[in-house]
C-alpha cells in the first residue's frame, strides 16, 4: 500500500513544448518537461551515475543524459539507452489554475520516499 502526497510548484503554464526545467520537491531533484502540450516528471537523477538529466538534450519524449548518453522516456522513465541499464523514479504530474502539482508517493512504513541512486551501476 502507498501513500501519496501532493506538492505545488507553481506556475509552469510559461515552459513551451520541448522545455525543460528542473524543481526541488522535499529530497527529490525532479525533471519537468512539456511534450506535445502535456507535463511529464521524472526524477533528474541519471541511474548510472547520478548526473542532472535536465542537463541532457530533450528530444521527443526522450531525455539524454549529459554524461554518458543514456536516454529515458519521459513518459515513464523507463531507460532506452545504454549504458545505463535500469529506469529512473516517474511522477504524476497536474497542471490546473492554481499551478502545477507533483505527486510523491511513498510505501507504508517508511518515513519519506527514497530517491533513487545511480552510481555506475552498469552490468
Ligand atoms: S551518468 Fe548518465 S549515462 Fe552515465
Amino acid at each position: 500500500m502507498t501513500q501519496s502526497d501532493q506538492r505545488n510548484i507553481g506556475d509552469l503554464s510559461h515552459l513551451e513544448n520541448g522545455e525543460l526545467t528542473s524543481c526541488e520537491v522535499d529530497d527529490f531533484e525532479i525533471l519537468i518537461c512539456r511534450v506535445e502540450g502535456k507535463l511529464y516528471a521524472i526524477e533528474d537523477n541519471c541511474s548510472h551515475a547520478d548526473t542532472p538529466l535536465s542537463e541532457g538534450k530533450l528530444s521527443g519524449f526522450q531525455i539524454n543524459c549529459p554524461l554518458h548518453g543514456a536516454s529515458f522516456d519521459v513518459r515513464d522513465g523507463s531507460h532506452s539507452g545504454p549504458p545505463a541499464y535500469t529506469g529512473v523514479r516517474c511522477f504524476e504530474i497536474a497542471e490546473g489554475e492554481s499551478g502545477v502539482s507533483v505527486i510523491i508517493e511513498s510505501k507504508d512504513g517508511d518515513s519519506k520516499a527514497e530517491p533513487q541512486t545511480g552510481y555506475f551501476q552498469t552490468r
